[in-house]
């Protein structure tokens, strides 16, 4: 999709489909011919504005543009800019199929920057279809090539709060179509590959360790769960170095990159296994992150890790009881090849501390089960060992409108995880699963200050919202850039 911003009145947008954020309040004023009927659309009840409310008119009086499509927002006082994400989004799939080409006029109060962000992105998120292998003709029909932003004055930081939003949304996008690839499309080399792409377009280093030069560091954690697949893992490292300065901080975004997670011999249900394509969803969150920041210049340098694996079955598989050694020396005895993201985790984690010698940590993983049983498909589950940098890592996530929820972290959870024959095991009981995991993280990532996200339950949507397709979300991109900015 083509996305502009320009300064066009908005009765002259010329559009299949013209877009008005329509508020509570009172009938949207265009100035035009149409007015009357949009004053008889309110006073009758039959549309009053309310969030995610939507109304579609036909050959609107005095607007150059085929289509009039209101989005509800709500009251105008208490409007976020997540409503305004939503409600543009909603209009614009409501747009799809029917027409190629929209606009979305936003005036009088609504030209802020914040607003303007918050309809662009979300045009650009709600556009997306997790449908690129389909080859028939309706995935052609309901496309959008164009979508103007229109406002009729001339304000600055209007066109900046555009351009931001516009690449961190694509960002997010990208994020999005890697999650969606299935595992046979996707193996560890091919999400390497997919990386290095992006990282020569947008300037960043990329590196790829193989499986030979992590054996020699000595990241036996990471290559036990790797023996079973056919696929060979990678670690793939994205570097981005600011030009001016030399700060003594140096921020790491892990994301866990399992392209398919079969359980290994402690193998999962059959029952909707497919969906375990979204392993990566951490790890494509960390690559998407880096294609918008390596574009915005942060002051600290980032760096992204990703180990990327295939959890698989086979006659090298890994097996429950078997003892790996880690690359920070400590030995963990598997006695579940399902708890596999952990260990491959860790092993990025050291590296990040001992080769690249981090300052601050960040990591998101499709971790565990548990983490949905908590907290279900609304929040992510946050863990941090270090009170000031889960401030930050916070209040990141909430200009970004991504919504975390802290969890406990206490020693108390430690004992779960001892085992007989090695200094960890890799997993507890089922109580506290989600905790107990992270704890498995925090033995490592001590003490460098860390959060952990555990993205299970929100890095994909079962069932498509008015505002976003279903499947992937692209969850964190925006934290993670937000995140970044912070040091400026
Ligand atoms: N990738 C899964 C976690 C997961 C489960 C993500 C459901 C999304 C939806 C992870 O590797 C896993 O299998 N975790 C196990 C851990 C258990 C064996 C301790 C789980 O949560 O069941
Ligand atoms: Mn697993
Ligand atoms: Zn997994």
């Amino acid at each position: 999709m083509d996305i502009r911003f320009e300064r066009t009145p908005l009765a002259q947008a010329e559009a299949g489909a013209l877009i008005l954020l329509a508020f509570e309040d009172a009938a949207p004023v265009t100035g035009a011919a149409c007015d009357a009927a949009l004053a008889q659309l309110y006073s009758s009840g039959e549309f009053k504005g309310k969030p995610l409310d939507l109304v579609l008119l036909h050959s609107p009086a005095g607007l150059a543009a085929q289509r009039l499509i209101l989005a509800g927002c709500g009251k105008l006082d208490d409007c976020k800019p997540a409503t305004v994400r939503k409600a543009a989004g909603a209009a614009l799939r409501l747009a799809k199929g029917k027409t190629k080409s929209v606009a979305i006029a936003l005036t009088g109060a609504q030209q802020t920057p914040d607003l303007i962000a918050a309809a662009t992105s979300g045009a650009i998120l709600a556009e997306f279809e997790p449908e690129h292998h389909k080859t028939n003709g309706d995935k052609a029909d309901k496309r959008i090539d164009s979508c103007l932003i229109a406002v009729p004055a001339a304000t600055p930081g209007l066109e900046t709060a555009f351009h931001h939003a516009r690449v961190i949304a694509e960002s997010q996008n990208f994020t999005r179509e890697l999650v969606n690839e299935p595992g046979n499309l996707l193996p560890p080399l091919e999400l390497a590959a997919r990386a290095q792409a992006m990282a020569a377009e947008v300037g960043l280093d990329c590196e790829i360790l193989d499986r030979d030069r992590m054996a020699q560091l000595g990241m036996g954690s990471l290559l036990g769960v790797a023996q079973g697949s056919a696929f060979p893992p990678a670690l793939i490292i994205l570097r981005y170095k600011p030009e001016t300065a030399a700060p003594t901080d140096h921020f790491a975004i892990v994301g866990k990159g399992v392209t398919f997670d079969t359980g290994g011999v402690s193998i999962k249900p059959a029952d909707g296994m497919e969906k375990m394509k979204y392993d990566m969803a951490g790890g494509a969150a960390a690559i998407g992150a880096m294609r918008a920041i390596a574009q915005f210049k942060p002051r600290v340098p980032v760096t992204a890790l990703i180990p990327a694996v295939e959890n698989h079955v086979g006659g090298r598989a890994q097996r429950p009881g078997d003892i790996v050694k880690s690359l920070n020396g400590k030995t963990i005895e598997v006695l579940n090849t399902d708890a596999e993201g952990r260990l491959i985790l860790i092993d990025a984690i050291t590296y990040a501390q001992r080769h690249l010698g981090v300052t601050h940590m960040i990591d998101a993983a499709t971790l565990t089960g548990s983490i949905v049983v908590a907290l279900g498909h609304v929040h992510v589950g946050a863990f941090s060992n270090n009170d000031e940098w889960y401030e930050r890592v916070r209040a990141a996530s909430q200009s970004a409108a991504e919504s975390l929820w802290r969890m406990p972290l206490d020693d108390d959870y430690k004992k779960q995880l001892e085992s007989p024959f090695a200094d960890l095991q890799n997993i507890g009981t089922r109580w506290g699963g989600s905790i107990t995991a992270a704890y498995f993280l925090k033995e490592f990532a001590d003490p460098t200050p860390w959060v952990h996200l555990d993205i299970a339950g929100t890095a994909w949507l079962d069932d498509g919202k008015p505002w976003m397709a279903k499947g992937p979300t692209g969850i964190c991109v925006r934290t993670f850039v937000e995140l970044a900015m912070s040091w400026r």
